[in-house]
């Protein structure tokens, strides 16, 4: 399909998108943030006092809604993209492969950390399975970092696409942590690849 054929399906699908008008009504940057609502309804990921990573964080619904769900929460995001500034939160613009943001995280909280989110992902490109393979380097790359900088009874929550390199992220997953789920929250929409993988308490 081609690009400008993508981007009006894409505009059409929003107008009509329930999810898209209600983030507007709530003050939600964008209609992300009622996945990581309904992961959290079911996994319970959010607790007070948690330190809290935001990987892949533009516009920030997913941000604004820890800030609004965490008392006394410590949050770090990090994208490619400069954000609207929220709250307590501090934000890092820049790449979070690179090996010198990954530090200036590590300093930024200095110890350990409860909750690692990563709703990353590449601009798509039309070709799906080449997007998904993409998606899933970057959800492996978060799922190392996340063993370095997780408590033993921390949360790593990914956006994941189903396909080839699926196997791989879970193969890693059920190394590093206990507990894996994969979940597709019914915002999630139907036509796309996208699932969640929630991965609990480090072995
Ligand atoms: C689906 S959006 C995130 C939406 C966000 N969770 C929210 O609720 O507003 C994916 C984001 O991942 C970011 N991203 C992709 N690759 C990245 C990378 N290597 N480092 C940092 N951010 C990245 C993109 O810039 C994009 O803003």
């Amino acid at each position: 399909m081609k690009k400008n054929k993508i981007s009006k399906n894409w505009i059409k699908k929003q107008h009509s998108d329930i999810y898209v008008r209600k983030s507007k009504i709530e003050g939600y940057r964008s209609r992300a943030v009622y996945k990581l609502e309904e992961i959290n309804n079911k996994f319970k990921i959010f607790k007070n006092g948690a330190s809290l990573i935001d990987l892949g964080a533009a516009p920030g619904s997913w941000s604004q809604l820890a800030e609004k769900k965490i008392q006394n929460s410590k949050i770090l995001s990090i994208d490619l993209k400069e954000i609207v500034k929220i709250g307590k939160t501090e934000h890092i613009v820049g790449d979070f492969k690179d090996d010198k943001n990954k530090k200036k995280i590590k300093d930024y909280f200095g110890k350990k950390v409860d909750i690692v989110l990563s709703d990353m992902a590449v601009n798509t490109t039309g070709n799906k399975s080449l997007d998904s393979i993409h998606t899933c380097e970057l959800a492996i790359e978060a799922m190392n970092f996340s063993k370095e900088i997780l408590k033993n009874n921390g949360k790593f929550v990914s956006k994941i696409f189903m396909g080839s390199s699926f196997n791989e992220v879970l193969i890693l997953g059920r190394k590093i942590f206990k507990k894996i789920n994969v979940y597709k929250p019914p915002s999630s929409r139907k036509d796309s690849k996208e699932n969640f993988i929630i991965c609990q308490i480090l072995r």
